[in-house]
């Protein structure tokens, strides 16, 4: 439950790989942050990830999801996926089971160009490219039912069930419209594959319709997800809420967060308004960059500014996107971001270079 004292208690959990360099600059944001706006937080490290797993075997236990669940205001999550757990064990009973067990079915994953020519698409800019994905998070192809039948043999079965829901479709496809009259946005588009998935997305289609003819004022569309990736590409500008189904979230995600300057700037938000929240880049823990200082740490930055908003600081949420876009204006940014805007990467800023320019920005 969130608190009502003033003081807001924040479990940080850093993960694995660039989990840790990126949340340290977070959190010192976080820290320039509230004091710019006289807000009180404490920050809680946790240890959680591939290490702590591989040295005690625990991945989330009772008491720890207890603690997070009832004594902490929201969850600032780095990254989590380490090669020495290569079937994830860690990472699905700690992110996807805090998901779950918190029961936080809206992932918000804002697609924002904050900078003019940080899109790949020619002729689009800041008007065009501005939008929101409502994925579903507690369901679908993400709930881990399945197995092997004959497994490692010639004859291997191998399944993974896709569950969904009336309430769980209900709830994210009423959140997404609900966000879009609150936000001043009029269209929403479903996105399911319902020509092929009759029975699962057959029901996404009927309570589509059923609860867009609650919101009379905000144009509702539906198209395939196939076709989806498609115009999110071509026309990216005909989009302000798309909302659609676990897998395909998570993979248009990606595809949006490219749209407007990579994974480096992709935030995210797991939410289930009046529970405890967790906020997260898109990315992963990029094994690739990490322990290099090459990380962009901007991601976390903007899960930050979600995290702020959603702890009642809107105004301070704001602020701190404002000054990341001048950040970027500065052109003070890391490798990726350069290759984003087509110059040298030899130049790029650090991950910790990053977040110093960025506090220096914040503190005015
Ligand atoms: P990834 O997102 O970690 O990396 C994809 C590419 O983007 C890599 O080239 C990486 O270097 C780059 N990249 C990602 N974040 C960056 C950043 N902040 N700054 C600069 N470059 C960045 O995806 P992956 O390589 O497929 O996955 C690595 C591991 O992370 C896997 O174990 C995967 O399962 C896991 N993963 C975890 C999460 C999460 O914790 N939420 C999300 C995605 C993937
Ligand atoms: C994400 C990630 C996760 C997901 C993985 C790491 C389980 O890709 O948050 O987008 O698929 O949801
Ligand atoms: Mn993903």
């Amino acid at each position: 439950m969130v608190s009502d004292s003033r003081i807001q208690r924040i479990a940080v959990i850093p993960g694995d790989g660039i989990g840790q360099e990126v949340a340290e600059v977070g959190v010192k944001v976080l820290e320039a942050i509230a004091q710019r706006f006289a807000l009180s937080f404490e920050f809680e490290w946790l240890p959680l990830g591939a290490s702590h797993y591989l040295e005690t075997g625990e991945t989330l236990s009772d008491e720890m999801f207890t603690h997070l669940r009832d004594r902490c205001d929201a969850i600032y999550f780095g990254a989590m996926g380490d090669p020495r757990v290569p079937d994830m064990k860690h990472a699905k009973d700690i992110l996807l089971g805090l998901r779950f067990k918190l029961d936080l079915f809206v992932n918000l994953r804002p697609i924002k160009l904050m900078h003019p020519e940080m899109t790949p698409l020619k002729r689009k800019g800041t008007k065009e490219l501005d939008f929101v994905i409502f994925r579903e998070n507690t369901e679908g192809l993400y709930v881990g039912m399945g197995g092997n039948f004959k497994k490692g043999t010639i004859d291997e079965i191998a399944i993974n069930e896709m569950v969904n829901t009336r309430r769980g479709v209900e709830r994210i496809i009423r959140a997404a419209f609900e966000w879009a009259v609150n936000n001043g946005k009029t269209r929403v588009c479903m996105s399911d594959k319902a020509n092929v998935l009759s029975f699962a997305h057959g029901l996404w289609q009927r309570v589509f319709k059923e609860v867009s003819a609650e919101y009379p004022t905000i144009e509702a569309r539906h198209l395939y997800a196939d076709v989806l990736a498609m115009e999110m590409v071509r026309a990216p500008e005909d989009f302000d809420v798309i909302v659609t189904s676990n897998m395909f979230g998570d993979i248009l995600s990606d595809l949006g967060a490219e749209l407007v300057g990579g994974l480096g700037l992709a935030a995210s938000a797991n939410l289930n308004p009046g529970k405890v929240s967790l906020f997260e880049p898109v990315h992963g823990s990029a094994p690739d960059i990490a322990g290099q200082n090459k990380a962009n740490p901007l991601a976390m930055v903007l899960t930050g500014a979600l995290m702020l908003n959603a702890l009642g600081h809107g105004e301070a949420a704001s602020y701190l996107e404002t000054k990341v876009e001048e950040l970027l204006a500065l052109g003070a940014v890391s490798a990726d971001m350069r290759k984003s805007l087509g110059q040298d990467p030899q130049d790029a800023l650090g991950t910790q270079e990053v977040g110093e320019k960025l506090i220096q920005l914040i503190k005015g």
